[in-house]
């Protein structure tokens, strides 16, 4: 079996898998916010993650809030920095090709009166860097929040965060980037970042799912999303997942001490697309030739439909996604392939291949053998 969904939820990370079986069997268990000897224990154990976090990460340790997940770090972000109603400061700059979590967000609060303006979206995935600044020029001290991603979770396509950062800063506005896709994924320094709110999610990393955190540069400018018993400082109430995150620790960790796999990581991926590209002309790789996860690519024949494609892999035991919205078998191209205005004959076509530092040549090599099968079978009875 080849599962080539991380970008989905990625399975426990081996040294996750070990470090649990252990901890499963030998405990402790507690609550960590109890007085006693144990509590104090599990407390213990859990601010350690947080270091450790906070170490790989370049944060501060008073900066990592732990929650249930980028979701929940998302909506508690929007929740801290918009208000009910907006004042003068009524403008969301945003991207096109931004995740439903955060899309809904700016939904909600465009409902409660605020102006959303989305940067476009270069054809390479790239979101417009000039467009923004003059988005940020037009509305200058208007803009309540920039929210813009680091890496795309369909595409892969690495976005200049570092920039948006840096103009958001010199305008004095908050920027959230959704990080869910970058961090544990490739390398990365809150502190060089120019973020003021990053997120992460526990399964997106290998660890654990159920778990996250926010890193927030100012976490006095948030506000708890769940009131409770004043766990993380007082900003997010309930009892910590602390089996969660201490699988995070493990798999940040894991992923930390095996970052130099990578580059080869890296080029098994560029090798399989050139060969596939080699074998199919027409077939296009999403974000071709733009800054990429080493992990994901996403692929389309022209003409085939993706969904026809995953079941064919899947007849295989290989197991990819597809981006396309479906409803009521309307295949269509998702939001995020329209912003960089990819056609319907390609965009229905995409599949999905994600990994982590697993991947491998070897693991390139099968998918690449069931897709050229799929492709010159389904290509006799082209969908649409
Ligand atoms: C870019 C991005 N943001 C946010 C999320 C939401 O993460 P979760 O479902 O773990 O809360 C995802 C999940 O796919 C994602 O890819």
């Amino acid at each position: 079996m080849i599962y080539a969904d991380y970008n989905g939820s990625a399975p426990l990370c081996d040294d996750v898998r070990e470090y649990l079986v252990k901890r499963i069997n030998e405990g402790p268990y507690s609550n960590q916010n109890a007085i006693h000897s144990l509590g104090k224990k599990m407390m213990f154990g859990m601010e350690k993650c947080r270091r450790t976090l906070a170490k790989h990460l370049n944060c501060q340790t008073h900066q990592i809030i732990f929650n249930s997940g980028a979701s929940e770090g998302i909506a508690q972000i929007f929740f801290s920095l918009l208000d009910e109603r907006p004042s003068e400061k009524n403008i969301i700059i945003t991207s096109g090709i931004e995740h439903s979590a955060v899309v809904q967000c700016c939904q909600r609060y465009q409902n409660k009166g605020y102006q959303i303006e989305y940067i476009n979206t270069l054809d390479n995935g790239v979101i417009d860097l000039q467009h923004y600044q003059e988005l940020i020029k037009k509305f200058s001290n208007q803009i309540a929040l920039i929210t813009s991603m680091a890496a795309n979770n369909e595409t892969g396509v690495i976005q200049p965060y570092q920039e948006i950062g840096k103009i958001a800063q010199e305008n004095k506005v908050p920027f959230f980037c959704d990080t869910t896709q970058f961090i544990g994924k490739t390398e990365f320094n809150f502190d060089q970042s120019n973020i003021d709110y990053a997120v992460c999610s526990s399964h997106k990393i290998g660890a654990l799912i159920g778990a996250g955190f926010i890193i927030a540069k100012d976490p006095t400018r948030l506000k708890p999303l769940i009131l409770g018993g004043g766990q993380e400082k007082g900003l997010r109430g309930g009892t910590q997942n602390y089996i969660g995150i201490e699988t995070m620790a493990v798999a940040m960790e894991s992923f930390y001490n095996n970052k130099e796999k990578l580059n080869q990581v890296n080029e098994s991926r560029l090798a399989f697309e050139q060969k596939i590209k080699e074998k199919f002309p027409e077939v296009a790789i999403m974000g071709d030739g733009a800054p990429r996860l080493a992990t994901t690519t996403m692929i389309a024949y022209p003409g085939i439909h993706g969904q026809a494609v995953q079941i064919e892999l899947e007849s295989q035991n290989i197991f990819v996604t597809t981006s396309s919205a479906c409803s009521d078998n309307k295949p269509e191209t998702s939001r995020v392939l329209k912003a960089m205005k990819i056609n319907d004959d390609i965009g229905r076509g995409v599949i999905r291949i994600s990994f982590c530092l697993n991947a491998n040549q070897e693991l390139y090599d099968k998918i690449e053998d069931a897709l050229t099968n799929a492709y010159n079978k389904l290509k006799k009875i082209q969908s649409y």
